[in-house]
């Protein structure tokens, strides 16, 4: 066992405070991982508010990127030294899924059976079973990716979550091509990361539909060759006619990827869609939502399918080292994402900063 300093959620709104926690040493299945920079997401904060579950305390942080520094019995896959990417949930490698080979939809996954504590021996609950805004955190192995050890470690941990959600909404789950249109509802991480998977796939056009003009600017950095104010225009009406400029008969998106997680914005996206286009739902809803009432002859009329994409239907050991070489070599723009690197005491500041305009993601560097 170890002790490291790390950021704890005590109860329910209370700030996070820095404190020093016990790391077991791995036990079988687990590594113990040196976290080298970690991204503040939303997911964060909605757990130290309370809106995930109650198991407080929290051990908070999630977008990861760091180096084994120890496994545990039965270890194959990652060995001390590596440069590794966090990811939420080993797969089992045994459910009907993973035999299907879709080790993605792993109905089984797992995270390390060790608990971390604090100093008065209290078991933390680590956000998405990482705990990576601490020096040092226990996982399970497969929750590790080795991926070039020479990237800039702020702004691939980002792979870890909002980025290869929003990515793999685009390229795993909406199966976006070269030649296919693309409108993006929603420009915060998420959003920006669908766009820049759109660009990386050689859709065109690629929409970006904000109400902030300073999320629509991000969004052109990162490859959207057309933008709607949704706060001025009619986001449906717009893009039919974008679409159906460039190709022609068009009466929408092929792809429509709804990155804000509200009714209003998913009915955009489903009326957005072209005959036979896909509607993707990436953004997060809250449990209360429901989805709008919409004429089934509407669903039926149009075709296409009505989808959502559950962590970009990424598998880390396919996906992240793919995107971190179109990284290395000018392809993929992550440290577009990356707004400021911060310190671990300045956790709670960038929980402020979060609703900025200007800010895509703080990220904590160790
Ligand atoms: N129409 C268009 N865009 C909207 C609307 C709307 N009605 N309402 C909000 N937005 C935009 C915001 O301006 C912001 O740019 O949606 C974006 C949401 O981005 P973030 O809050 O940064 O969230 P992000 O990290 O991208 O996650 C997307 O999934 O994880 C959840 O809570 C998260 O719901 C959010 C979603
Ligand atoms: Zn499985
Ligand atoms: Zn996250």
């Amino acid at each position: 066992m170890q002790q490291v300093k790390a950021v704890v959620a005590r109860a329910e709104g209370a700030p996070v405070e820095v404190v020093t926690i016990n790391v077991p040493d791995p036990g079988p299945g687990e590594a113990v991982v040196k976290i080298q920079a970690c991204g503040v997401c939303h997911t964060d904060l909605h757990y130290r508010q309370g809106g995930i579950n109650d198991e407080f305390p929290f051990l908070l942080g999630h977008e990861a990127s760091g180096v084994v520094e120890a496994v545990g019995e039965g270890v194959t896959g990652v060995a001390p030294g590596d440069f590794v990417v966090l990811n939420w949930r080993a797969v089992c490698g045994e459910c009907r899924a993973c035999k299907r080979g879709e080790l993605q939809y792993c109905f089984n996954t797992h995270n390390a059976k060790q608990k971390m504590t604090l100093e008065d021996g209290t078991e933390l609950s680590p956000a998405l079973g990482i705990g990576a805004f601490a020096e040092k955190t226990l996982v399970a192995a497969g929750q590790c990716t080795k991926v070039d050890p020479s990237a800039r470690p702020a702004a691939v941990g980002l792979l870890g979550c909002g980025v290869m959600a929003g990515i793999g909404a685009a390229i795993n789950t909406g199966a976006v091509t070269r030649g296919k249109s693309v409108a993006v509802i929603g420009c915060g991480g998420v959003g920006v990361a669908a766009i820049a998977g759109s660009a990386l796939a050689g859709a065109s056009p690629i929409i970006a539909v904000d109400i902030d003009a300073q999320k629509l600017e991000a969004a052109q950095k990162l490859g959207a060759t057309h933008t709607i104010d949704s706060s001025k225009e009619d986001v449906v009406a717009r893009v039919k006619e974008i679409c159906g400029e460039v190709y022609d008969g068009a009466e929408g998106a092929d792809v429509v990827i709804e990155a804000v997680g509200r009714p209003e914005t998913w009915e955009q996206a489903f009326y957005a869609r072209d005959l036979a286009g896909t509607v993707v739902l990436v953004g997060v809803p809250t449990p209360d939502m429901t989805v709008p009432q919409l004429p089934l002859i509407d669903v039926f009329g149009r075709g296409g399918s009505l989808k959502s994409s559950w962590y970009g239907d990424c598998l880390p050991t396919r996906d992240f080292p793919m995107l971190v070489d179109l990284y290395q070599q000018g392809r993929l723009d992550l440290d577009a994402f990356v707004t400021e690197e911060i310190g671990i005491d300045d956790v709670e500041a960038a929980f402020e900063k979060m609703h900025h305009g200007n800010v895509l993601r703080s990220v904590v560097v160790l």
